[in-house]
């Protein structure tokens, strides 16, 4: 397989992979190798650094934009022979990040991949579009045609492609942080987004990314955190900010919840992550004191690999990905 990561959080993923029983072998900005050759799409486990996976990825090597476009087409070609594509299917077109120049390199040989196989299959191009479009989190491999270089002689080819669910979001100017990126990813991973009427706690909202990403949708927001909100969050109808600790916060016992559980728990504190980890996602789950959760957990200097393990230990049913937008964080989503 190749596994693709956020740059400089290769050795992370590496750590990850050991308890499946997967070493790592060539590797780069953000990617690396499992030395396994074999791996069938049961081998590839559920996993937090990885962004993506390759399954059995084909090496293609060519001297020129046009050499490698033609020998990716033929391997396409010859793989999809007896395919039907009624659908529209996924292609991508990737790059490590540790070369410059790689990224134009890659979008060369994709356009000059994209005219042949207009040539040869129109009705089957025109039906390819980019992953993330068609499923930003999906258990099951894609199939499609990923492609991704390693250098610029050098793509992995694969037919199949498991997709974490990370994927770079767009920014909003109402938005008062860039930490509003972050909850507008998770949505993808755990598949749903806050509806109109619904209700969301957001524990540590200041300056108010995730409770205005909320507010967009219709939700209303209960914005627990000492700190001012600002921008597209500040003076929002939907948001009511109350300034206090949120370890001692209990939507049962609060008139800006009405008394009751909510739907969604955002939780983004800047605090111990153990300390979050015990003292607000496992009681607000036993508690059932949400339907949804959006849980970031901050490493600092806690040991981010063990940190998961534990976090996989006591909430099983958690899905937790180190997102695009993450810095030192993860996070967890799951409905209850
Ligand atoms: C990373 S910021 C949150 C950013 C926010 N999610 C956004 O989108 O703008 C972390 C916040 O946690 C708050 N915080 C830390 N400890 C807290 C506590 N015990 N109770 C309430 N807020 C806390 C800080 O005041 C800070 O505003």
């Amino acid at each position: 397989m190749i596994l693709r990561c956020q740059p400089g959080y290769e050795l992370l993923l590496e750590r990850e992979l050991r308890p499946h029983g997967l070493a790592m072998g060539a590797n780069g900005g953000g990617w690396l190798a499992t030395a396994n050759t074999q791996e069938t799409e049961n081998a590839c486990p559920d996993l937090c650094f990885a962004h993506s996976a390759l399954l059995a990825p084909r090496e293609i090597t060519g001297e020129s934009v046009n050499a490698l476009a033609a020998r990716i087409a033929e391997y396409f070609l010859e793989s999809a022979r007896t395919e039907r594509f009624d659908a529209q299917w996924p292609l991508a077109f990737d790059c490590a990040a540790n070369l410059d120049g790689l990224g134009r390199r890659a979008d060369a040989v994709e356009k000059a991949f994209n005219e042949l196989l207009r040539k040869r299959m129109s009705r089957v191009a025109k039906l390819a579009a980019l992953p993330s479009r068609l499923s930003p989190f999906s258990p099951s491999p894609l199939r499609g045609l990923f492609v991704y270089f390693t250098d610029f002689q050098r793509a992995h080819v694969a037919r199949e492609s498991i997709s974490y669910g990370q994927r770079r979001m767009a920014d909003d100017p109402l938005a008062p942080s860039r930490s509003y990126l972050k909850v507008e990813e998770a949505y993808g991973v755990i598949g749903r987004e806050p509806a109109p009427g619904e209700t969301v706690v957001d524990l540590g909202a200041a300056p108010g990314g995730w409770s205005y990403s909320a507010a967009k949708r219709g939700a209303r927001v209960v914005a627990v955190d000492n700190g001012p909100l600002k921008a597209g969050a500040l003076n929002n109808p939907l948001i009511t900010h109350l300034q206090q600790d949120a370890f001692h916060f209990d939507p049962t016992q609060s008139d800006a919840t009405s008394n009751a559980p909510a739907d969604w728990l955002f939780c983004d504190l800047v605090e111990d992550p153990r300390h979050v980890l015990e003292n607000i996602l496992l009681p607000w789950v036993e508690r059932r004191w949400c339907k949804h959760y959006i849980v970031n957990l901050k490493f600092g200097r806690t040991d981010p690999v063990a940190l998961l393990s534990e976090a996989r230990a006591r909430i099983p049913a958690a899905r937790i990905r180190h997102l695009y937008h993450d810095r030192e964080e993860f996070t967890l989503v799951a409905s209850l």
